[in-house]
């Protein structure tokens, strides 16, 4: 008798009280209104799965603590208007000292004018002479003119001996003693060496070419710049130069198209906003700086796998530089890169989304889209109801 008594009252608190299935109608409108809410209710459905089933990335701001890390830049850049021969590519770091013993890895190739490979790609050596090239060359010389040359010959450095550099043999070794000096080399034509392996013959015969670089460089974490410039590069008195005079006779076209250029690996949703640009030298022998400002940046991913990177911000400036050759004092034609690193570091962390946000979402959309269907439906029974008393109530009169 009590437990009926305990049943009856807990019946009280039904929310949904059932009216009986015989009071029922089932209309077309209902039919309608079901269909479409369904639809709608399964589309919402599987909008809310997907974006369960993506990943929430949440970005976080740090003072950047790490030490003693180096910097990855990796590049591709084409110069469809400056020849592999014409073009030397020298980094520095804050302190103005060239970097001549960066890790790097840059490889030089010429194209020709429709940017097809015209050479196999060569080791870009920074500011150095690459010795087995500079060899190979002197073979190719010595069978093309069938002129044997003594091997332990000493020719003349033109006045620019050296302890360790006594022997001039080629042109690229009087390049070189010239450079050690700071001299500038500026008339090729009056040297031996130059004249027999056909230098400007060479320089002549690439004007027309381009040259791609590619590769990655290492280089301490700090401020820096790195450059692609006509001509070779030498220190003079602590100021680095760059030395324009047998390459001049023209204008420079630093017409440049960059095809990647990032500080370090990639992670998923990278931007570089460098990448893909094609930039026009329209006057010519226009100096081109990047000021570039480099965010290391990490990313976790779920399985904590940790990836050290950087992200960078750019602004660009370009002039026309007055075409007074050697000591850059008005600029020096060029694609200058200046780059340095910001104090903050960003870390982004990969998480998964939360099933019961989830699950709110799924009874959100199923309760929303029920009841508004509801009142539709009602809505759509109760107007048809009315107009069809009315057309009755019209019949009768
Ligand atoms: C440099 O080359 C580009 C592309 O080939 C061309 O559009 C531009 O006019 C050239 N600039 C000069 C100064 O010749």
């Amino acid at each position: 008798m009590a437990v009926q008594d305990v049943w009856n009252r807990l019946r009280q608190f039904d929310a949904y009280p059932k009216t009986l299935e015989d009071f029922r109608v089932k209309t077309f409108g209902g039919a309608a209104v079901t269909i479409v809410s369904s639809i709608i209710m399964i589309t919402l459905f599987i909008s809310e799965l997907n974006f369960y089933l993506t990943k929430e990335v949440i970005p976080e701001l740090y003072v950047d603590a790490t030490r003693g890390e180096k910097l990855k830049i990796n590049m591709e850049i084409v110069f469809p208007k400056m020849a592999c021969a014409y073009l030397s590519i020298d980094a520095m770091d804050i302190s103005g000292e060239q970097q001549l013993d960066v890790d790097h890895n840059i490889f030089k190739r010429r194209i020709d004018k429709t940017g097809t490979p015209i050479s196999e790609a060569e080791k870009e050596e920074l500011g150095k002479k690459e010795e087995e090239e500079s060899e190979k060359k002197e073979e190719d010389q010595k069978e093309e003119k069938k002129e044997v040359l003594d091997p332990n010959r000493c020719e003349s450095c033109y006045g620019a001996e050296t302890a360790d550099l006594k022997c001039c043999n080629d042109c690229e070794a009087v390049q070189e003693a010239y450079r050690r000096k700071g001299w500038a080399f500026s008339d090729p034509s009056n040297i031996e060496q130059c004249k027999r392996e056909g230098f400007a013959e060479k320089m002549q015969s690439q004007k027309e070419e381009g040259c791609e670089v590619f590769g990655y460089l290492e280089v301490n974490k700090v401020a820096g710049n790195f450059h692609f410039a006509p001509g070779k590069s030498f220190q003079q008195h602590h100021v680095h130069v760059h030395d324009l005079q047998p390459y001049s006779g023209g204008k420079f076209n630093m017409t440049h198209h960059v095809k990647t250029l990032s500080f370090g690996m990639e992670y998923p949703g990278m931007e570089n906003p460098l990448d893909n640009t094609k930039i026009i030298d329209v006057k010519g022998s226009s100096m081109f700086q990047y000021f570039v400002k480099i965010v290391p940046t990490t990313y976790t991913k779920l399985d904590q796998s940790i990836t050290r990177t950087n992200q960078y911000s750019v602004t660009k400036h370009e002039k026309q530089v007055t075409t007074s050759f050697s000591t850059g004092e008005h600029g020096l034609p060029g694609v200058f890169v200046l780059y340095e690193l910001s104090p903050l570091m960003v870390k982004f962390k990969e998480v998964n989304r939360s099933f019961m946000h989830f699950l709110t979402g799924v009874c959100a959309i199923i309760g929303g889209v029920f009841t508004v269907a509801g009142l539709i439906d009602s809505m759509i029974y109760h107007s048809a109801k009315a107009i069809q008393k009315k057309i009755e109530l019209g019949k009768a009169l």
